[in-house]
């Protein structure tokens, strides 16, 4: 018996990193998945790297969608459920990374970062609230270690998870009554094309990051995430509810 079968999930991020692993994973224990990107061919390489939709019948459902307009989110939602009908898990992995140091920092940068780590996940929360069961239905908000330690030149990322990672925890008391879980899931450093850029980190000292793997010498990687992320949304995380969850393999600075 998979973990997923019968279950539908809305997951955004999907078409590369922790989001495509996500889906593969939950595609492989038996989920419906509506994916949503602002990147089509990504998304059609993660239902390809999935099975293909041959294999997967109608279990992958590809949704472009730019997440930093609101109006794209709220017919996303729409979509969904229209497609779903009911969504037993919502998984915000979406999530857009800028490294600026403080003296070029722009009002527009925090703004489009929050766009797509902050508003994207909160508006896709109210918009699908209705649709998520009772009991059963849980919220999985991918934020990152960056809310709670220093990740210099990258204050906007850091607040723009720090934001998500308190309205996880809120949002979690906020559902309880419903028994509706919300799990802010935090990664450390991941290997994945957000951290691969070399264009973000032009300039910026970043040798302290490679320095924060004790545990096996390297950085995440986007599976060991999804693994996590599979657990916290199944029926093997039901006690697990507004508490962050960090997968860092023990990163110390
Ligand atoms: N990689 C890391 O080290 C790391 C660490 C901690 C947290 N995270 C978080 O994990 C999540 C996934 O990151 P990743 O490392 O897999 O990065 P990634 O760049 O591989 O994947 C991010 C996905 O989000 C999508 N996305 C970005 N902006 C979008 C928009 N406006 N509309 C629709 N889709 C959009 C991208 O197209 C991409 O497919 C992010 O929220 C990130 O902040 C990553």
């Amino acid at each position: 018996m998979n973990r997923f079968d019968g279950k539908n999930v809305l997951l955004t991020g999907a078409a590369s990193g922790i989001g495509r692993a996500t889906a593969v994973r939950l595609l492989a224990e038996g989920a419906t998945v509506f994916a949503v990107d602002r990147h089509e061919d990504g998304l059609a390489e993660t239902g390809r790297l999935a099975g293909g939709t041959e294999l997967l019948g109608g279990r992958f459902v590809a949704h472009a969608a730019d997440l930093a307009r609101e109006e794209a989110v709220v017919s996303a939602a729409a979509a969904a459920v229209a497609r779903l009908g009911r969504v037993d898990v919502l998984a915000n992995v979406a999530g857009v990374l800028r490294v600026t140091p403080m003296e070029s920092v722009g009002l527009d940068d925090y703004r489009d970062i929050f766009a797509v780590n902050v508003f994207a996940p909160v508006m896709l929360c109210r918009e699908v609230l209705p649709h998520i069961p009772d009991r059963t239905g849980v919220i999985v908000n991918v934020t990152s270690t960056a809310a709670t330690k220093a990740h210099p030149g990258m204050t906007g990322y850091a607040a723009s998870k720090g934001a998500l990672l308190s309205f996880s925890i809120s949002l979690a008391a906020e559902l309880a009554s419903r028994r509706i879980r919300v799990v802010p899931v935090s990664p450390g450093g991941v290997a994945t094309p957000l951290t691969a850029n070399r264009e973000t980190f032009a300039g910026v000292d970043t040798s302290w990051y490679a320095r924060t793997y004790p545990l096996w010498g390297r950085p995440g990687r986007p599976e060991d995430i999804a693994g996590t992320i599979a657990y916290v949304a199944s029926a093997d995380g039901a006690y697990l509810n507004g508490v962050e969850v960090r997968v860092d393999g023990g990163s110390h600075s």
